[in-house]
């Protein structure tokens, strides 16, 4: 058993956790924490008015953000989009709820941060970003204390997967023979110019030297899965991190990584002892 099945094994209490959004990230969370037997289950989710998703016997469905509220969950997890971001979590947060986003990509645009961060304020809450499909943010954090000279997040995907974004403007997707860079620039002009791809981008910012000081490249590759590199420098030494993700067998265009930080976030608001 790993330390986190041990911790939360011995919790006591079964924790109601609500989600915003029961897509592929939603299932997958609902059902390992049901795998699990506890302390934490998803018992509420929140969909659009309408939406024929369908839930398991035991997950309450609520089609707005006040029912939502009136439930009282002990913590909600948003994993619907970035929208919803905009739309559901200041609520929720102002209500004093905490709130685990994963659609971290929103952030990006600087009034949604602002509304996000003044509810939480106002509501004693926490938004607590998933670190979703990458890895090191906390090396990042810390070494942010003492300044950070340089942070670079590389995005390596697939040419298949840049279809639809304006790397067809620069790049022919198709006819590929090499790996090659088709956009350099700050994180911000990243996550607007490349939403689909922008939520490792605003976490890598959130952590380290904001949007504005981060530095991003994106490269087509002819093969391979999704790669994540960080590398970052500094007072501190220099690291240099990278992930190959696997996807979620549900949803191509998520990282599987992306889900388990959702589950890893929610068992780590209820451990007594955070490793
Ligand atoms: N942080 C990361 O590294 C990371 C990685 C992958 C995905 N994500 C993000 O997580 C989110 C969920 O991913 P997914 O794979 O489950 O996507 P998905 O498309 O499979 O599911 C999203 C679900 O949310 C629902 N939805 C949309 N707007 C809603 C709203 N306003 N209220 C309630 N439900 C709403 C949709 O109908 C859909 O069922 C996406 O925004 C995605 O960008 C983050």
């Amino acid at each position: 058993m790993t330390a986190i099945a041990e911790e939360t094994a011995s919790a006591a209490g079964g924790k109601h956790v609500a989600v915003i959004g029961f897509g592929a990230m939603g299932r997958a969370v609902t059902t390992s924490l049901a795998a699990r037997g506890g302390p934490a289950l998803i018992r509420t989710a929140l969909l659009r008015p309408g939406s024929a998703a369908p839930l398991p016997d035991d997950v309450t469905r609520v089609t707005s953000v006040d029912d939502l509220i009136a439930a009282r969950p002990d913590l909600v997890v948003e994993c619907a989009t970035h929208a919803a971001v905009a739309t559901s979590v200041p609520a929720l947060l102002a209500a004093g709820i905490d709130v685990v986003i994963a659609s971290v990509g929103a952030l990006g645009k600087p009034e949604i941060h602002a509304a996000v961060t003044q509810a939480a304020a106002r509501g004693g809450s926490r938004a607590i970003v998933a670190t979703g499909a990458i890895g090191g943010l906390d090396a990042l954090r810390s070494a942010a204390c003492a300044g950070l000279s340089s942070v670079l997040y590389t995005g390596i995907k697939p040419a298949a997967a840049w279809t639809g974004t304006p790397a067809e403007e620069v790049l022919d997707l198709g006819a590929l023979t090499a790996p090659a860079t088709f956009f350099e620039g700050t994180a911000r002009e990243a996550a607007e110019r490349f939403p689909k791809n922008a939520n490792v981008t605003a976490a890598v910012a959130l952590a380290g030297v904001g949007f504005d000081a981060t530095r991003v490249r994106l490269v087509a590759d002819v093969a391979g899965g999704n790669r994540h590199e960080v590398s970052a420098e500094g007072p501190f030494g220099s690291f240099h991190i990278a992930l190959t993700n696997a996807p979620l067998p549900d949803n191509p265009k998520t990282s599987w990584l992306a889900a388990l930080s959702v589950e890893q976030a929610i068992l780590r608001q209820f451990q007594h002892l955070e490793a």
